[in-house]
């Protein structure tokens, strides 16, 4: 089963949309799309980028390094020069804090 790791408060995520966390030794990045939370690694495919610095349009996240883009429900990568899938992680609120699902 998964094992959930508290990381950050919503309120976190109200001004760009996303921010960076570290749960059980990995950074991650959550994002509020919609009233919903999603979080995938924070670290780009493509390069030494952290996804939590980049810009969040609606579903996709732009990676502030080379403007590649993933959408953050699926992880999929959906714009150049991104091509390897980001991997995703549930998230769940629980006693006012976001929490992150890890295998
Ligand atoms: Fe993210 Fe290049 S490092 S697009």
């Amino acid at each position: 089963g998964l094992t959930w790791a508290p990381a950050v408060p919503p309120s976190d995520l109200e001004e760009f949309g996303v921010a960076a966390a570290t749960v059980g030794g990995l950074k991650v990045a959550l994002y509020a799309v919609d009233g919903a939370y999603y979080a995938t690694a924070d670290l780009c495919t493509h390069g030494q980028a952290s996804l939590a610095d980049g810009f969040l349009d609606g579903e996709l996240i732009e990676c502030p390094l080379h403007q590649g883009t993933f959408n953050v429900k699926t992880g999929a990568a959906v714009g150049a020069p991104c091509s390897v899938a980001v991997r995703t992680f549930p998230v769940k609120l629980e006693g006012g804090l976001l929490h992150v699902g890890l295998p």
